[in-house]
């Protein structure tokens, strides 16, 4: 990357972006693993390949697919990421909220986050959809380390409720309304791209911990900096290692995304109005 500074990026980004889309958009969503069938809701859309926009990094992962698609979706103007940047993909971290920065500055005020999980808690199974109320950050990487751009945010960002409790409320009456079951709990974030050990997962669950994942961390620091209010939702597609006596496998996490992909569309189509 040339020296121009981060801000400069973000600009020279949208400045490609808003050539392509007819109105700016106020809602963000990056779907996580199998989860990109959200896409398909929406209406009106451009679809811009990440290769084509300046200083975005490009997924690399199957069963990710790499757009930027920029639509209608219940009723709300909305910037959709199929696909996202994963840290074991090797991009820096602050690649990774690159595209938060860009949908800030495009006009998004809330964000929903949705990531494939392993579950901790063992309460749960696979399939469960749960909101993520909080997370621990077991990545060890900040995308707001280096020397801070006033213009995009504060030095020292506040996350006592990363996740909003307004969004919380309403992502919660929406399920009751709908008799989907949702859970509630904390997402550990961890670099992967190896799953956890039973004694990981013992280790995180001791943390405080109900699910565990490769994702959403970064993104969810670099919108909280940015005054971007966040909904996540995880779908728990798999238990964790050490819970049930078989192997984790990536083809588990795509099925069972598979399997809950209607009534993860429901909730979220019943959220989108309140974000
Ligand atoms: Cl068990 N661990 C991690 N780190 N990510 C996951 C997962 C487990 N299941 C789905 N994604």
């Amino acid at each position: 990357m040339n020296a121009s500074t981060m801000e400069q990026r973000i600009a020279e980004a949208v400045r490609f972006i808003e050539e392509e889309i007819p109105y700016a958009p106020e809602v963000g969503l990056i779907l996580g693993s199998g989860l990109g069938v959200l896409a398909d809701l929406m209406e009106d859309v451009t679809v811009i390949h990440y290769e084509e926009i300046p200083f975005f990094p490009v997924s690399t992962v199957e069963g990710h697919a790499g757009e930027l698609l920029v639509g209608t979706i219940g009723g709300r103007k909305a910037v959709l990421m199929k696909g996202r940047f994963h840290l074991y993909e090797g991009y820096d971290v602050a690649s990774v909220a690159f595209p938060v920065r860009v949908m800030r500055a495009l006009g998004v005020q809330s964000l929903l986050v949705t990531n494939a999980a392993g579950g901790v808690n063992t309460g749960y199974r696979p399939g469960d959809l749960m909101l993520i109320h909080d997370h621990v950050n077991l990545m060890f990487r900040n995308p707001l380390i280096g020397r801070n751009e006033e213009a995009l945010g504060v030095r020292f960002p506040d996350m006592s409720q990363a996740y909003s409790a307004r969004l919380i409320e309403a992502a919660r009456e929406a399920a009751d309304q709908l008799g989907i079951r949702l859970e509630e709990g904390v997402y550990a974030g961890m670099l992967g791209p190896s799953y956890e050990t039973p004694a990981e997962i013992k280790m995180l669950r001791t943390l405080g911990a109900d699910a565990v994942g490769m994702s959403t961390v970064p993104e969810v620091i670099a919108a909280r900096h940015a005054g971007i209010e966040v909904l996540g939702i995880s779908c728990i597609t798999n238990m964790a290692a050490g819970i049930l006596n078989q192997p984790l496998s990536h083809a588990e996490v795509v099925e069972t995304a598979e399997r809950v992909k209607e009534s993860f569309l429901e909730l979220v189509s019943a959220v989108l109005p309140k974000l």
